[in-house]
């Protein structure tokens, strides 16, 4: 396997996964509507490429499309067979992801999420590609009283944006079963993805104001806003505030090279996958170790509780290391010192 359809590459998983799999030796075609994404990660790409003295240039092609026009996928099918190359395999980041904007515009999901999966599976079916290594999250399961979620936990999404991951992976299951038996799909589970390239030269890059904890405490850190305001400080867990499991981003874009190449070895395989450490961090952990790395100040203050939060989610992450030969590299203090790094470089994120 040698050519790579990535969507979304420009995003922050995205970005980070596209620069592996060129570093890996992959030819790598990306598709991103850059709405929530910024062109300027893949000149970030281009740079730290040239920094290794790596050749990149004719191992990636860069389309600007939205994936609900089929025909912009179509496109990218026909170059690379006119340019005698066969697209193998696709790693589908491209969806829109905040959970409250879900909530208030589910049409806006819905249509997002689901119509561009399908346009893709579609084309790809047509162009005899049929594996695909799917962004998927841990918000899909209904969390109960469970505190180590493995693959079988009940699929029970809280919110439209969950939902659509977990009607795309009922979708995807629905092909995996088609009587020919010729896909291969990994469900790839994400817990909490934070951190960025030890370069520092791409990193995470919300739009407007930060949604997820890590980019808030980082421009906290940097002073664009007063304090990180931590939701809920009387938790069912020993400091009150929430657990959750944060994964390295770069330790995830490993997981979607080792999730492709074990597709690799099968006709027809279907594969559930938590990407997660194992290992629960809670808020008021997580802003004193990034505090005591980084050496800058994170003032915080408590507030009420955030609908729709649980007190602790962490993976159970065997599967994954048993199935992937994955094993999460990183630690929290390396994550929390790479997205300083990343920050504090950037603070306006590829806005410079
Ligand atoms: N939190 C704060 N203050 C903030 C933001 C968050 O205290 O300003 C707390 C939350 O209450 C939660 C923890 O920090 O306890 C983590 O919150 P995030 O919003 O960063 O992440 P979530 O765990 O809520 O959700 C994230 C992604 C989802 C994904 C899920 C998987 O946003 O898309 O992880 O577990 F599905």
């Amino acid at each position: 396997m040698s050519c790579i359809l990535v969507t979304g590459g420009a995003g922050f998983i995205g970005s980070h996964t596209s620069l592996l799999l060129l570093e890996r030796g992959y030819e790598i075609f990306i598709i991103d509507s850059f709405i929530n994404s910024s062109r300027k990660s893949l000149e970030r790409i281009k740079t730290i490429r040239k920094l290794s003295n790596s050749d990149f240039n004719e191992k990636l092609h860069i389309y600007e499309g939205d994936l609900r026009n089929k025909n912009s996928i179509k496109k990218i099918f026909e170059d690379a067979k006119y340019m005698k190359k066969k697209i193998e395999g696709v790693i589908h980041f491209a969806g829109l992801k905040a959970v409250g904007e879900s909530v208030l515009n589910p049409i806006k999901y819905w249509d997002f999420n689901l119509n561009s999966t399908i346009n893709l599976l579609e084309v790809m079916d047509n162009f005899s590609c049929n594996k695909i290594v799917f962004s998927s999250s841990a918000t899909i399961y209904g969390i109960g009283n469970e505190f180590n979620l493995s693959e079988d936990t009940l699929i029970s999404p809280i919110n439209p944006y969950g939902k659509t991951k977990a009607a795309i992976e009922e979708f995807l299951m629905d092909i995996f079963n088609n009587p020919k038996g010729n896909w291969a799909i990994a469900n790839l589970r994400y817990f909490n993805p934070i951190g960025a390239h030890p370069s520092g030269l791409i990193g995470e890059n919300p739009m407007g104001i930060p949604n997820n904890i890590f980019p808030f405490i980082t421009q906290v850190a940097l002073g664009k806003f007063k304090e990180l305001n931590i939701f809920g400080s009387d938790w069912p867990t020993p400091d009150g505030t929430c657990i959750r499991d944060y994964i390295h981003v770069m330790d995830l874009a490993e997981g979607h090279i080792c999730a492709m190449e074990k597709l690799n070895n099968f006709e027809s395989k279907i594969f559930n996958i938590n990407l997660g450490t194992g290992q629960g961090t809670s808020v008021l952990e997580l802003v004193k170790i990034f505090e005591n790395i980084n050496k800058v100040k994170v003032p915080f203050a408590f507030t009420d509780r955030r609908k729709g939060d649980y007190p602790i989610v962490v993976a159970n992450n065997e599967l994954a290391k048993q199935e992937l030969d994955w094993l999460p590299k990183r630690n929290i203090e390396d994550m929390c010192r790479d997205g300083w790094n990343w920050q504090f470089n950037n603070p306006n994120g590829f806005d410079f």
